[in-house]
């Protein structure tokens, strides 16, 4: 097994994190944490013997405390890279700032299109002919960090949210361990805000479908 840690930050279902988990031969789930102490994903990552840390808002008397609680975690654990894998909160500056560059997040749509939420809605109301999701470094904007890859799929005007959400999630679980493998490896690293891929990757990612900047 590999040494490179990762750690997994999620809000719900954890599709994501059992994605990540299936394909983690060149890193391994050091950790899971939640800002949701209900979180499906919790339940699977305690089935697998993956540490976890749920947090609950409740516990805190703001939201900034809260925050800072799952932060101070994170710092505590080390990891070398962070993955948000549907967590739902906005990290704050600090977070972002102290890992940047080792902090990457998924994002339902083809960046730069459909920012923030209801991202399947949006697309199948724009007649959109293609759709998927974006993996990026997370900066201090809203999914506006540096791109890694994307993946898309088809679009019809007989898809419905569900359905949309159901064709992307597909892509997201190939695209993700392959970005995260990748940056384990080394083969994906990002420098003054440019990312940087290594030769073969271009090829392999032609092979997969993906697109790399
Ligand atoms: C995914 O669509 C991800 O892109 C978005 O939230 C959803 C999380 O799904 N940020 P899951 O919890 O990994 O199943």
């Amino acid at each position: 097994m590999s040494d490179f840690k990762i750690l997994v930050l999620i809000s719900g279902k954890g599709s994501n994190l059992i994605s990540l988990h299936e394909h983690a031969d060149r890193y391994n789930i050091s950790a899971v944490i939640s800002n949701n102490p209900t979180a499906e994903g919790l339940l699977y990552a305690k089935k697998h013997k993956i540490p976890v840390y749920p947090f609950s808002r409740s516990d805190f008397s703001s939201m900034s405390t809260f925050k800072d609680a799952i932060y101070q975690k994170v710092l505590q654990l080390k990891p070398d890279l962070v993955v948000l894998a549907g967590f739902m909160q906005i990290i704050q500056p600090q977070f972002v700032e102290a890992f940047y560059g080792r902090m990457i997040n998924i994002h339902p749509a083809l960046l730069p299109k459909f920012p923030g939420l209801d991202t399947h809605t949006r697309a199948i109301a724009a007649k959109e002919p293609t759709h998927g999701c974006t993996v990026h470094f997370v900066n201090t904007g809203i999914d506006s960090g540096p791109i890694i890859a994307q993946a898309e799929c088809a679009l019809s005007v007989e898809d419905t949210p569900e359905s949309a959400a159901a064709k992307v999630l597909k892509e997201e679980h190939r695209v993700y361990p392959w970005v995260v493998k990748n940056i384990a490896t080394g083969d994906i690293s990002l420098v003054e805000d440019k990312v940087l891929y290594s030769p073969d990757l271009r090829r392999d990612a032609a092979l997969k479908g993906f697109k790399i900047g």
